[in-house]
């Protein structure tokens, strides 16, 4: 059966087509390919008529115009040969360039987002009228996917906006919104929402009386003009932005820079070609890939319901009680009502209690134009933050989120008092970082109803959230931790109950086999260098000057003892927090504090600590020390799956990508393991044999390369 349209055209006022965009069944318009062959009949049609004074593309779905092509079939076409990829884009450019062509005047009338190839469409058109709306933005996300756009936009835009602001916005792949984009050229008019359709005509009506979009047709399709002095200037402080940014790591924002400043001196023809000829080296690239496979990473959890069956829904999600205001609590709290959600929060010390209200409420309000707190915003948000802690209220709560201090017994009493005072039907939750969910939930009445939403500090940037699931945590409580926590803007994964849970548990392997190497007598700067060249964005030692070396000391434990057969209890934590080094927060870690600018600087007192612990490894060279910190976390992500704590391999690269860092130009580190594939990690493993179990190949692991198998399906 032929799938039902998406596009539909009416008549407005005789002589006015207007084309609309509305994606059955979906959330948003992609450009897939039925569509673009829909939209190229409807063109056919149009263009061959002599009674139009305009066409107005928009869109039958409020908030959003166009979000992007259909990056599915991307996907399914990576392997495709670069002949192919470059038709693919000339094929996109020479429909879109119709929209140019057309004996009558275009506009795009935008409400919402406008993305990607929904941008480059936007383009092509004669004239570009938004929303005033705050979800109305417009950008090139491209080079976030190792892409830059290829049907025409890094032609078109330069010419319409300028070199310079395409450069920005095309390179740098940040959206703008229809005051910034009004700036800047791309806009031609913004208005409220329920007057767009009738700007989009009456700009129809003002270019048909002046025919300037005539003479801007001509204008957009020549060579810019811009000296070899402004174009070298541009180059090079665009060319020094984008290394500082990549780190040469990723590749795509040079080359956009590329194709726009050698295609300035041609006309758009021969930049377009230049664009889809240079696309072809992007398309398929292993970054291209890798950066895909992060987009279908969070698009999965986004619609995942934390059960892998589906028929249960989640419980009532009106009130949420926040027990502890201290730097967890206060940020939940923020990020809770931030999202329209009622909190109460409560604290054992009132002057606690009295900061973490204050600072959730900043937080909440805080306006990032403004670079402050929008008085008006907190005006707004304050009367969801509550303290009262009555029964009454507590009654009310749907869910109470615990973050008091790290220690099972305080925890365990607290939840003495608080769950006979709960509703039968509200779900407790701790947000502790390392203690056993079923430890915590072994005094409780109803552990059913318990479970563990860790979130990662700071809140307000960290996506992740793990939701941990008890022995005995059901699969209703699983359902509503996802919901709340997807409510307030998170993306969770569900893990059973391991110690470290998913995240920590992988860190702890790669932390750990840094201090190893240091024993080793491999420089500090070294295991840094080899971490951050890799792509991390900060090496573990200095990791561990930052997490708090007593905090890491303490997770570690549990891990030691939880594992004593493949983690090693290194002595050098231990003896650096015996002498008060606990890192960043007392001025010394691994690396000293002690200058004005609170910058991390080698010191010779940890090298003598460490010099007690030295047993010589012969050296390590960069190779190896990457292999000696990823490849102990890769063998722990293979226990993960052996001991099902999780339910998709994809969660291990989510949670590590978003929980740490981890590049997303590797795409994950399982999808990073495939590029690589199990049996030759089996053969990367063996140099290191000898150093303990933590590099011995595990049976999941020995599998895989026996029966060629990969981590994802
Ligand atoms: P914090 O020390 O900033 O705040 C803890 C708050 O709990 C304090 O304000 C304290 O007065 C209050 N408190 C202590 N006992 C209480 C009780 N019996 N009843 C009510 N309030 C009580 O600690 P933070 O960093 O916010 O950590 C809280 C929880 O979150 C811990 O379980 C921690 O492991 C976990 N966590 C911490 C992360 C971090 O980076 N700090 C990250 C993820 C989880």
């Amino acid at each position: 059966m032929p799938s039902p349209p998406t596009i539909t055209v009416s008549m407005h006022e005789t002589d006015i087509a207007l084309l609309s965009f509305d994606m059955p069944g979906k959330g948003a318009n992609i450009l897939s390919r039925s569509v673009l062959d829909e939209f190229s009949t409807h063109l056919d049609k149009l263009q061959k008529r002599d009674d139009l004074a305009g066409l107005v593309i928009a869109s039958g779905k409020p908030g959003t115009f166009i979000a992007g092509a259909d990056l599915r079939e991307f996907a399914a076409s990576l392997d495709v040969p670069r002949e192919e990829v470059v038709a693919i884009c000339r094929r996109g450019q020479s429909l879109f360039a119709r929209l140019a062509e057309c004996p009558f005047v275009t506009v795009a009338a935008i409400d919402g987002l406008c993305l990607g190839g929904g941008a480059e469409l936007a383009v092509w058109c004669d004239r570009r009228v938004l929303s005033d709306q705050p979800k109305t933005e417009i950008g090139f996300p491209e080079v976030k996917l190792g892409l830059f756009p290829g049907w025409g936009g890094t032609a078109r835009a330069p010419r319409m906006i300028g070199l310079s602001n395409a450069v920005e916005m095309i390179t740098g792949g940040d959206s703008v919104d229809a005051w910034a984009a009004a700036a800047m050229g791309l806009a031609d008019d913004v208005v409220a929402v329920d007057r767009l359709l009738a700007a989009s005509i009456d700009m129809v009506r003002s270019e048909q009386v002046s025919g300037r979009y005539r003479e801007d047709r001509k204008q957009w399709s020549r060579p810019l003009t811009i000296s070899d002095t402004e174009l070298g200037f541009l180059g090079a402080t665009a060319s020094a932005l984008i290394r500082e940014k990549t780190k040469g790591q990723y590749p795509a924002p040079q080359a956009a820079l590329e194709v726009m400043l050698e295609a300035a001196g041609s006309d758009l023809d021969a930049a377009c070609l230049l664009e889809a000829q240079r696309m072809s080296g992007l398309f398929g690239s292993p970054v291209n890939r890798a950066l895909l496979n992060v987009f279908f990473l969070q698009e999965r959890l986004k619609k995942d319901t934390g059960l892998s069956g589906d028929g249960i829904q989640p419980g009532k999600l009106e009130t949420v009680g926040i027990v502890g205001a201290g730097l967890m609590g206060s940020g939940i709290a923020a990020a809770t009502i931030k999202n329209g959600l009622p909190v109460i929060l409560s604290d054992a010390a009132p002057d606690a209690l009295a900061r973490g209200l204050r600072n959730a409420l900043e937080e909440a309000s805080y306006n990032r134009k403004l670079g402050g707190t929008d008085a008006a915003r907190a005006m707004e948000l304050s009367p969801l933050l509550n303290v009262r802690f009555a029964d009454e209220d507590l009654a009310r709560c749907d869910l109470m989120l615990e973050a008091v201090v790290e220690n099972a017994e305080v925890k365990q009493a607290l939840y003495a008092k608080i769950e006979p005072r709960l509703r039968p039907d509200a779900v407790l939750a701790s947000n502790t970082s390392t203690i056993p969910i079923t430890r915590l939930a072994a005094k409780l009445k109803h552990p059913e109803r318990f479970c563990g939403i860790h979130f990662f500090n700071p809140v307000r940037r960290m996506k992740l959230v793990e939701v941990i699931r008890g022995e005995k945590t059901s699969d209703a409580t699983v359902v509503t931790a996802v919901a709340y926590a997807k409510r307030i803007g998170k993306l969770p994964i569900v893990v059973n109950d391991s110690p470290g849970f998913l995240v920590n548990r992988l860190l702890m392997q790669y932390m750990n086999e840094a201090q190893e190497l240091l024993c080793e007598g491999v420089s500090i700067r070294d295991v840094d260098k080899a971490a951050t060249a890799f792509g991390m964005p900060v090496g573990p030692i200095l990791l561990y000057d930052m997490v708090g070396l007593d905090t890491a000391l303490f997770a570690g434990r549990t891990m030691w003892e939880a594992f004593p057969k493949h983690v090693v209890a290194s002595p050098v934590l231990p003896a650096l927090v015996k002498a008060g080094r606990l890192g960043q927060k007392s001025g010394a870690g691994f690396f000293s504090y002690d200058n004005p600018k609170r910058q991390p600087e080698p010191d010779p007192k940890v090298d003598a600590i460490i010099a007690q612990y030295h047993r010589d490894n012969g050296g390590a060279t960069r190779e190896q020390i990457t292999h000696r910190l990823f490849l102990p976390m890769l063998l722990e992500a293979t226990r993960l799956l052996e001991e099902k704590i999780v339910r998709d391999v994809r969660d291990i690269d989510f949670g590590l990508i978003f929980g740490l860092g981890f590049p997303p130009f590797q795409g994950g580190l399982l999808f990073w393991a495939d590029t690589i594939g199990a049996a030759k990690v089996v053969e990367m493993l063996k140099p290191f044999e000898h150093l303990g179990m933590r590099f011995q190949p595990t049976d999941y692991l020995l599998e895989m390369a026996k029966e060629g198998r990969r981590f994802y399906p």
